[in-house]
């Protein structure tokens, strides 16, 4: 089949060459001429593990290819997918659709044959039905059902592990109620029928609720085992132990049971926002969603607080180290990073910050321009007061504490993502914070 990417970014990338993986020959289309450039002369603008030889090989073997041209990659396309960015919109938590309804418009117009729109994008509930709207007021000859069908096939990549959940997927999720375009999907996701993956078919809506439905969720047992903690730490409970002792509960499942920092990210944040809001004016509020989104915003002030607590309640003038800057490991991915409002409550209580992240610094000096990035992680050490883990990179697993102690001023570590023991971490003679475990 002739795919076309609307998008060339985490999801529209990653989409785009497994598609071509598949066998199916995929033009991938980003507004942007630098990331184009890039992906032109054999680079991948974000990091993800895998993706740049991926890349490669579909190139190679004529399957990919990359262009900010949208007419020639839309014309001749049996399906073209919307892969664009849908932000918060300011001010009210509304999903963004301009990137979304710019991009229809723009394919309506080069249309030939029957052709699949299909909303990759993360997108509000009745999306669909607006992008069909725009398709029919831009081109009044093209009728839905026999020219052109809309149909919503959300993604729940994660980040970091973006390509092996592209391809062994727990589900599929497409919503249409044209047996033409399903024809087509399940043409595009063959290989993944013969792995026997569940593909779920529903009407548009019901697929564009399910998204946000199961970020929600997530966001919901993440800030769950969050608030748990806090109450541990209250008790003298271990929250390490809570979470194996309920996650081993089928009903309940081990995943998403870690406390930390918070969620962030480029999608928990804004989707858990956007479904609140259409759920606030559909007349059926969210209000376990809605304690969940301030409860998350609050805990990333609260981590700040406890950092500052660690260097005996006044953080001005010391020098404060940062592991971590990414919203969580294996992804260069800085947006809504619970680093990020970490560090500036830190730096308006007058630290210094020293950090370091593996892949993530590019980005985060676009956000947090005034701190000092460090070369590798003893670097990041030498001369602090005290050293925060915030991002669990896998390099941060096992570090040499005799070395660690021989830079630091004072032995403080404050591990957000709870990665050592705290009896170990006594043993070598450090004070050790972490989160919802007694010290
Ligand atoms: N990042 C994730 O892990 C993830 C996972 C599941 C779903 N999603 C959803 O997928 C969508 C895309 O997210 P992302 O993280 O890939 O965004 P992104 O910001 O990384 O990429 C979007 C790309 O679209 C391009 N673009 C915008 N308008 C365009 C147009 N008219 N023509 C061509 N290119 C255009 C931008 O230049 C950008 O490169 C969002 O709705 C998001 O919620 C993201």
């Amino acid at each position: 089949m002739r795919v076309t990417m609307i998008g060339t970014g985490y999801v529209g990338l990653v989409s785009g060459v497994c598609f071509a993986d598949f066998g199916h020959d995929v033009v991938c289309v980003d507004k942007d001429p630098d990331k184009i450039d890039v992906l032109n002369n054999g680079g991948v603008p974000i990091y993800e593990p895998g993706l740049k030889e991926l890349v490669a090989k579909n190139v190679r073997a004529a399957h990919l290819a990359f262009t900010t041209e949208t007419e020639r990659a839309v014309k001749n396309a049996d399906a073209v997918f919307i892969a664009v960015g849908t932000p918060s919109r300011r001010g009210d938590g509304h999903a963004d659709l301009s990137y979304v309804y710019a991009a229809a418009k723009e394919i309506a117009g080069y249309m030939g044959g029957y052709t699949v729109i299909v909303t990759k994008s993360t997108v509000p509930v009745g999306t669909g039905d607006e992008v069909e709207a725009i398709i029919c007021k831009a081109r009044p000859d093209l009728k839905p059902g026999i020219d052109f069908d809309v149909v919503s096939n959300p993604e729940f990549l994660r980040e970091g592990a973006a390509i092996s959940d592209f391809k062994r997927p727990d589900r599929v999720v497409v919503g249409t109620d044209s047996e033409k375009a399903r024809t087509v999907m399940r043409s595009l996701y063959r290989p993944l029928f013969i792995n026997e993956t569940p593909i779920v078919f529903t009407n548009r809506r019901t697929s564009e609720l399910i998204k946000y439905a199961g970020n929600a969720f997530l966001a919901t047992k993440i800030t769950f085992i969050n608030e748990m903690a806090d109450l541990c730490e209250k008790v003298g409970a271990n929250v390490q132990e809570v979470s194996r002792g309920i996650g081993l509960d089928g009903r309940i499942g081990k995943k998403f049971l870690h406390a930390g920092p918070g969620y962030g990210g480029s999608c928990f944040p804004k989707d858990t926002l956007a479904v609140v809001r259409t759920a606030q004016e559909a007349g059926a509020p969210l209000k376990i969603v809605e304690a969940v989104v301030a409860v998350n915003d609050a805990r990333k002030a609260k981590m700040a607080d406890k950092v500052i607590e660690a260097v005996d309640g006044d953080v001005s003038g010391k020098i404060i180290a940062v592991l971590g800057l990414a919203f969580k490991p294996n992804t260069d991915d800085m947006r809504e990073s619970p680093a990020i409002d970490i560090i500036h409550k830190l730096v308006e209580a007058g630290a210094a910050i020293r950090a370091y992240d593996p892949e993530a610094m590019e980005e985060a000096k676009h956000q947090l321009p005034d701190i000092t990035y460090c070369a590798h992680t003893y670097d990041c050490i030498d001369g602090a007061d005290a050293l925060v883990i915030i991002t669990e990179w896998d390099q941060f697993r096992a570090l040499d504490f005799d070395r660690v102690k021989s830079l630091m001023i004072a032995p403080v570590l404050i591990d957000l993502r709870n990665i050592y023991n705290p009896i170990r971490m006594a043993e070598q003679g450090f004070t050790y914070i972490s989160v919802g475990r007694p010290q």
